[in-house]
């Protein structure tokens, strides 16, 4: 097997694949929470994507993106075989399980993605573990047989009903809570005004939250400044002091706006055109 040869490219969805990636030397020191940042190719842009499993005897990882864009619209023109130019990692700080019984993940839209390992990981170290997937209907489901199978209770919720039960994410985790469950961590992954308002949940009933943040990213060590968040005041960089930090510190207004900077150069390249078969594809 060749360096960051993919191994096997999945549809989760119309929009999202799943890639197993041969990648020995990240795959032995991985762990849940932890991200890569990859080059499709030698011009390519350095895109940040969580790791969504490794296997360290077949030395492999698991991603799981959305095509969104350039970088993951080239990703989704190659096959099984081919290389990716790098891939770097595992970069950021693990998840933090240390004293935890009982933790309620919420995941919402392809932040399901990003929750996954969060939720399966914890599971696997003995934390009891409730995941609430939220989607905005059945076409966007992904992942359901992967949650059953690695947490305790999973809850699939679809804002329109046409799957699961119909009901938004906070809606779900308002009505645990109020049932009487009783978790020592609330963990939320996804756009950030659903987990500024789970976080927010959290404080009213007295929980500590954790949220994935998904900040722009440029070198991924701490030195270009261009993932800064304000956390409890204080400057921190989600590349090397997350992605997971306390919900109930984050900045959440000025996070969104630092994610709009560079909405129109975005939506330039979201006309992208293949260098492969010349045909253009629009990511909305
Ligand atoms: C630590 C970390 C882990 C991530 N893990 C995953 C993952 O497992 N799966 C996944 O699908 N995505 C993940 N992302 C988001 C992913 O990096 C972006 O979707 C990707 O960089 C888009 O690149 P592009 O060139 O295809 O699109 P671009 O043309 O760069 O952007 C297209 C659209 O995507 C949005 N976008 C771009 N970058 C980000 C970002 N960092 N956060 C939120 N929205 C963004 C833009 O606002 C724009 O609307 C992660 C981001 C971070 C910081
Ligand atoms: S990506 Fe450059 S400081 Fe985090």
């Amino acid at each position: 097997m060749k360096k960051f040869e993919i191994i096997s490219k999945e549809k989760l969805n119309d929009n999202i694949t799943r890639l197993v990636i041969y990648c020995p030397l990240v795959a032995r020191k991985a762990r849940p929470g932890q991200f890569v940042i990859l080059r499709t190719d030698e011009y390519g842009e350095r895109i940040p994507l969580t790791m969504a499993g490794h296997n360290e005897a077949d030395g492999t990882i698991v991603l799981i993106y959305a095509a969104v864009g350039r970088t993951t619209m080239l990703m989704d023109q190659m096959g099984v075989g081919d290389c990716f130019a790098d891939i770097a990692g595992p970069l950021g700080k693990p998840t933090e399980m240390e004293g935890l019984k009982r933790v309620c993940v919420v995941g919402g839209g392809t932040g399901n993605a990003l929750a996954y390992p969060i939720a399966a990981g914890m599971h696997d170290n003995g934390i009891k573990v409730d995941m609430i997937a939220g989607f905005k209907n059945k076409d966007l489901v992904i992942l359901e047989e992967d949650f059953i199978n690695n947490t305790d209770n999973t809850y699939v919720v679809t804002d329109d009903g046409s799957y699961g039960e119909k009901a938004f994410t906070t809606d779900k985790l308002k009505a645990l809570l109020e049932q009487g469950n009783k978790y020592d961590e609330i963990v939320a992954v996804g756009p950030p005004i659903m987990m500024k308002f789970v976080c927010e949940i959290a404080s009213q009933y007295g929980i500590k939250s954790v949220a994935s943040l998904t900040a722009y990213m440029i070198d991924g060590t701490g030195m270009c400044g261009g993932c800064r968040v304000t956390i409890g005041g204080e400057d921190k960089f989600v590349c090397v002091d997350g992605p997971e930090f306390d919900g109930a510190l984050v900045d959440w207004d000025e996070l969104v706006m630092r994610n709009a900077y560079y909405k129109e150069q975005e939506a330039y390249d979201r006309a992208h055109v293949c260098r492969l078969t010349g045909g253009v594809r629009y990511s909305d």
